[in-house]
């Protein structure tokens, strides 16, 4: 008898419990902001150009986001070093995944070996400083906050902490993806990729460790402008892949500090952009424009197989200060999409005189200089990679009746002079190579004398070539008898 009132207070219980599932089930609320939490999770973080998994049909969850501070020194380009400063460990940060709905308790670290405060600007929040005024934290300590995600998009977040500028420009930013209701509709292939703009004390290139340079960051004068963090970090082993009839999503955000991206992928065209990472959804679109702190999420399906080169479309960005990026996609060509290439004809409109560039005499000389034969080869390579791969190719195989090969040249081995004086002035006229006639011209390369050295050196010892070692004397030497 006793236990009736009990009983009673059960049965009370779950008639609630059960107006409450039903109440659940209609996710119908007048505002996101209603969205009730059901239980808790530890939010999965990943580095770029990774995602977590996407939130698919869940329920809104109370989210914990830890999220670890380290200062580390990393390269931002070959031999280039540079202490950066990051969320998570990676530049840009990590990538946090939500839902609307979602009550996010983030907790933000400041690793103790670490010599700066910090604190972080969501623009997911809404509340001052997006989070900021609540998280400046100091090395050794954690801070807590918790906001409840209202508005669906694409959002960066970043250091907020003074010098606003210093703290973006050495790294400390990255994305939070707030999906909707339900998620975002399933595709083969999501990555994430974010442009930031860097200020060196050195110029572009410059090798050892480079300070970060506040007067070149107010001009905007930026020497690297690249994705996710260093040249190159999405070329080689770090390039993206897809295959052919693949949908790929690209969460690409922009840090700045400084600079806008007009964020194109060459040879392919957005089926869809959501503009600006909101919901505003535009089709068949070439180009993109994202604003410093912003972001964009592009969709396209690949159709034929090849690289395809994500760039900054203020082009200069792309091919000399880094902003360059590659997707690699295989699977079977499909010739009514792209023929590839059908003819190939020499075309010289302008006649065959050589074209004039700036000389090497205005080039500034490296103040760290290759220590050693494999310096001078790791070095030379890099320029090979800039300069000279278009003509000669990779593997310096040259083009049949265009550009001669720099493979197993009986022109380069006879002569090294010869050579150091072609990459320094030009050449232009009827060369003969290993019996074959070439009549194409070769500018004047804008390196310095060390990167002339370098990039013979690596020229003559790759490819069945003579081994000679070439040294800024001997560039030198030609130069003064010119
Ligand atoms: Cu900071």
């Amino acid at each position: 008898m006793k236990s009736l009132p009990f009983l009673k207070t059960i049965s009370l219980l779950s008639l609630l419990l059960m107006f409450s599932c039903f109440k659940e089930k209609k996710t119908e609320y007048a505002s996101t902001e209603e969205i009730p939490v059901n239980r808790e999770m530890i939010a999965e973080l990943t580095a770029p150009p990774h995602v977590p998994a996407p939130v698919g049909k869940r329920k809104a969850k109370k989210l914990i986001v830890k999220m670890e501070i380290l200062e580390a020194e990393g390269e931002i380009s070959n031999g280039v070093r540079y202490v950066y400063w990051t969320f998570g460990g990676s530049v840009p940060g990590s990538f946090i995944r939500a839902r609307v709905g979602d009550e996010i308790e983030f907790h933000l670290q400041n690793h103790p070996d670490n010599k700066l405060p910090h604190n972080i600007d969501l623009h997911a929040v809404n509340g001052p400083g997006g989070g900021a005024e609540s998280s400046f934290v100091a090395p050794g300590h954690e801070k807590v906050f918790s906001f409840k995600v209202l508005a669906p998009g694409l959002f960066v977040y970043h250091c907020a902490t003074a010098p606003v500028g210093m703290h973006i420009a050495n790294g400390m930013y990255g994305l939070i993806l707030i999906e909707p209701e339900g998620g975002l509709p399933p595709v083969d292939k999501e990555y994430y990729v974010m442009q930031g703009d860097f200020y060196t004390a050195g110029p572009n290139g410059e090798r050892g460790l480079q300070a970060f340079d506040m007067q070149k960051a107010v001009d905007e004068k930026a020497d690297y402008v690249v994705f996710n963090g260093s040249v190159g970090a999405l070329t080689g082993d770090g390039a993206l892949t897809a295959k052919v009839g693949e949908t790929v999503r690209l969460f690409v955000g922009n840090g700045g500090p400084g600079l806008v991206s007009s964020f194109h992928v060459i040879g392919e065209i957005f089926d869809k952009v959501h503009v600006e990472g909101g919901e505003l959804v535009n089709s068949n679109v070439q180009t993109t424009l994202i604003p410093a702190g912003g972001a964009a999420m592009v969709e396209f399906k690949v159709d034929v197989p090849g690289s395809y080169v994500l760039v900054d479309h203020s082009i200069f960005r792309a091919f000399n200060k880094g902003a360059l990026g590659l997707l690699n996609v295989t699977g079977e060509e499909n010739e009514k999409i792209y023929s590839g290439e059908q003819m190939d004809n020499i075309y010289l409109p302008e006649g065959p005189g050589i074209q004039k560039m700036p000389t090497t005499d205005e080039i500034k000389e490296s103040d760290v200089p290759a220590k050693s034969f494999d310096e001078q080869m790791k070095f030379g390579k890099q320029i090979y990679g800039q300069t000279c791969i278009a003509c000669h190719q990779a593997e310096g195989q040259g083009i049949a009746n265009a550009f001669p090969p720099l493979a197993n040249s009986d022109y380069l081995n006879a002569d090294v002079d010869r050579a150091i004086e072609a990459v320094l002035y030009g050449l232009s006229g009827e060369i003969t190579v290993n019996g074959n006639k070439y009549n194409s011209i070769m500018t004047a390369q804008m390196i310095s004398q060390e990167e002339v050295a370098n990039v013979l050196t690596y020229v003559y010892n790759s490819w069945g070539n003579n081994k000679t070692v070439v040294t800024t004397e001997m560039v030198k030497k030609v130069k003064s008898k010119k």
